[in-house]
């Protein structure tokens, strides 16, 4: 089932989507959650940060499993997805750093990585929360459109409009990954609750396609229509088409 939130505006987004974390943590403390990087969530985590700096919620008992890292840049990296991680939220709430989990991504053996991530996830039990953005092309962690998708965490060749994307981040399109780990498909729908979250004009067509568009793995978002429990929270731009 999906529950179509829309907000008026950056404050509601971010005070909506920290409000919904900050509920399971009160009501679960040992709560896990699923992570995601980008542009998207980052007002969240921002409020989050407030929430917990003010006393409403902690993170002490709770632990973290990101969707996704780039292959080949060390951990320390400015634009790795562990370093997003910390700078953005871990390192100003009080979870334990080593209850939050990231693919590794500079591992001499990426296939051996992504094995060790999806029996890391498997130990976990199920994730209580998982976190989404949206990419422009329908996917979700990295699992990028294609004919056939893959369940657990796995090795994706990151598509070119991906890596032209996320190129504002570093200094030139060549020094952006060819390649990252990311949670499957598979690993995404066992999460108990999703909480996917996208923000502007840009988006708007993408998320019609993924919300009311045929479930096809040419836009693997289109695969949360099969969820028992979606919250897709919206601004007004990118909810204009549903
Ligand atoms: C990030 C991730 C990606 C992003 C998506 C949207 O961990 O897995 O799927 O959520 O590319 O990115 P933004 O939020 O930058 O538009």
């Amino acid at each position: 089932m999906i529950n179509i939130i829309k907000v008026n505006n950056e404050q509601q987004f971010n005070e909506t989507g920290a409000g919904i974390i900050a509920s399971l943590l009160q009501s679960k403390p040992r709560a896990i959650l699923g992570l995601a990087t980008g542009s998207t969530p980052v007002g969240v985590y921002g409020k989050l940060i407030e929430l917990y700096l003010e006393g409403v919620v902690s993170f002490k008992q709770a632990s973290s499993y990101n969707l996704d890292e780039y292959i080949g840049l060390p951990a320390n990296h400015p634009e790795s997805y562990r370093q997003f991680m910390n700078d953005k939220l871990f390192n100003h709430i009080d979870i334990l750093l080593e209850n939050t989990h990231v693919p590794s991504g500079n591992a001499v053996d990426p296939d051996k990585a992504a094995a060790d991530y999806s029996e890391l996830l498997e130990n976990a039990g199920q994730i209580d929360l998982q976190l989404l953005g949206l990419g422009h092309n329908g996917h979700i962690g990295f699992n990028e459109p294609s004919d056939e998708l893959q369940g657990p965490p796995h090795i994706v060749t990151l598509d070119e409009r991906t890596r032209q994307a996320n190129a504002r981040f570093f200094k030139s399109i060549d020094e952006v990954p060819t390649h990252a780990i990311t949670m499957g498909i598979g690993s995404i729908l066992h999460a108990k609750q999703i909480l996917l979250m996208a923000k502007g004009a840009d988006k708007a067509e993408i998320v019609a396609q993924a919300l009311k568009g045929p479930i096809t793995t040419q836009c693997p978002a289109s695969f949360l229509q099969t969820h028992p429990n979606v919250v897709v929270l919206l601004d007004q731009a990118a909810g204009r088409l549903v």
